[in-house]
């Protein structure tokens, strides 16, 4: 009997491994554990076993039916889960699940494309605080107390003497107070100004530049912007200087370049001119080197200030300064 037990469950279990559909895996177990099956004609079979053997007999063939139930239970339910997999197992022509990927604001885009530029020229980039010193903001890039800069309206004030800076200009002070010639640097950076439009939000950025040395001449300036501005648009844009007027630079221009939208012919963008005004520039005026201790008969040098908001909005074609700033992702998504 014990021998005979061990045969069947041995015999049941190799049948079941090697079934691999259901059906067959049915019928084995009918053919085992159904009610004329091999173990309930085993577990009758129990009553001609002599007495004494009996309990024990009773024990093994019980034990032997549990056991395949369980075996039967479990091939079923490893069935169960392969059925779950698409047939065939992975669609490889499904589309991924695609992941949300950041990425960096339109003004950190052009800052940095702007850097990138000068500093293929051979400038360092410098930095100021945002909140300035009346002194550096205005005082030493020889904006007199009385200047219409320094209004009330245009001028965000902290104290007296402590504004945000209305310019990143400051900057070039900073460092020339710190090193002597030559220097050439741009100072990236945020700005302030009490002003709100289509094309004004009260703080935007500029990107300041300077460089000092001997013989640092006008024609300097002008090969420096000319350079950036064919690299940021192309070499077919071309750059206008007009005569203007800054407290810190002598003589000071204003730098149009030819409209990027209608290629100089006249449009809405550039008020039908052919022109957009981009930045101011000037060399340095002698009296503020007086204010950082430099020698003004030994050097001289160029000082520019871009708005960088403006050049991307002509760069990316964007007529409304505020969408910097709306934060809405269907618009920051685009660059
Ligand atoms: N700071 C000026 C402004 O915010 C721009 C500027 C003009 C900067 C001439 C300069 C410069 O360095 O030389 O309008």
């Amino acid at each position: 009997m014990k021998e005979e037990l061990k045969k069947t469950e041995q015999e049941a279990l190799k049948s079941l491994e090697a079934t691999s559909d259901r059906q067959g895996v049915n019928l084995l177990r009918t053919r085992y554990l159904g009610r004329k099956g091999v173990m309930t004609q085993c577990l009758r079979g129990i009553s001609t076993v002599p007495a004494a053997d009996r309990p024990e007999a009773g024990r093994l063939a019980n034990e032997v039916k549990t056991r395949l139930e369980v075996a039967f239970r479990e091939a079923i339910e490893r069935l169960d889960a392969d059925s779950k997999e698409p047939s065939g197992g992975l669609d490889v022509t499904l589309p991924g699940r695609s992941f949300a990927r950041g990425r960096l604001h339109p003004i950190t885009q052009v800052t940095q494309a702007i850097s990138e530029i000068f500093l293929r020229l051979g400038f360092e980039i410098a930095e100021g605080p945002n909140v300035e010193l009346d002194y550096y903001n205005f005082e030493a890039l020889n904006i007199p107390k009385d200047h219409p800069a320094r209004d009330m309206q245009d001028t965000f004030y902290i104290s007296d003497d402590v504004v945000l800076r209305t310019h990143t200009s400051p900057i070039q002070i900073r460092v020339m107070e710190k090193r002597s010639p030559p220097i050439r640097i741009i100072a990236p950076g945020k700005v302030y100004r009490v002003d709100s439009d289509v094309s004004h939000t009260p703080m935007f950025h500029q990107i300041e530049g300077l460089m000092v040395g001997e013989n640092i001449s006008f024609g300097d300036l002008k090969g420096i912007l000319t350079t950036l501005v064919h690299q940021i648009f192309d070499e077919e844009t071309s750059l206008r200087f007009r005569p203007s007027f800054f407290p810190f630079t002598e003589p000071s221009a204003e730098v149009d370049i030819q409209c990027v939208i209608c290629r100089g012919k006249g449009c809405r963008v550039c008020s039908h001119t052919g022109w957009l005004e981009v930045l101011g520039a000037g060399m340095v005026h002698p009296a503020v080197f007086e204010m950082v201790g430099y020698d003004t008969d030994r050097y001289t040098g160029f000082a520019f200030g871009m708005g960088i908001e403006r050049i991307a909005m002509l760069k990316y074609g964007i007529d409304d300064i505020r969408k910097f700033y709306e934060n809405d992702i269907r618009f920051l998504e685009q660059f």
